[in-house]
């Protein structure tokens, strides 16, 4: 396994439609043992394939975030919304492609989604709480949407900036 580099806002790739993926390879797989292994360790609770520049429709999981918890790792491939509750819920939001920025986001409180797991049988289940708000919000990047694209654009634009500077400090190292 390996870290793999994560993509920071603004970046061309993060507003890209990702592409379904056909079947389940080798690579595929190493894909995923990394994306994990770079979302335990930057700590994140969600990342998906965008996100360290691959642009296959892919997200990796593990909303198991109490400290003592046992750890739940999920691998959603060509994820899709089947149904979502009317009820919504808002939850503080961050990105690991927006490092340390936060902001409320109103999304449904409960979807039911199917995938195809690394097995390469198709899957559904219902999610909610943290879950439900960890997987719409991995899903947006494989469609080239972030969590500040749900903002209003006065602050949208001052976290951009901010993550532009941050990009300038991180270029001069
Ligand atoms: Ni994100």
């Amino acid at each position: 396994m390996a870290l793999r580099n994560i993509l920071i806002h603004p970046d061309p790739r993060l507003k890209k439609v990702a592409d379904p993926i056909a079947s389940v390879t080798d690579d595929l797989r190493r894909l995923a043992d990394d994306m994990l292994e770079t979302m335990y360790h930057a700590p994140g609770i969600g990342l998906a394939a965008p996100q360290v520049a691959v642009m296959d429709r892919m997200l990796v999981m593990d909303c198991a975030k109490e400290e003592d918890a046992t750890p739940e790792p999920m691998v959603l491939i060509n994820p899709q919304i089947v149904w979502t509750s009317e009820d919504r819920s808002v939850y503080d939001e961050g990105c690991l492609s927006i490092p340390d920025q936060y902001a409320e986001v109103e999304r449904p409180a409960e979807v039911e989604v199917e995938w195809m797991g690394l097995d390469g049988k198709t899957t559904r289940a219902r999610f909610d709480g943290l879950w439900a708000t960890c997987v719409q919000h991995e899903m947006d990047h494989l469609d080239g949407k972030l969590f500040i694209d749900y903002l209003k654009p006065l602050k949208r634009q001052m976290i951009t900036r901010k993550m532009q500077k941050l990009k300038r400090e991180m270029a001069r190292g």
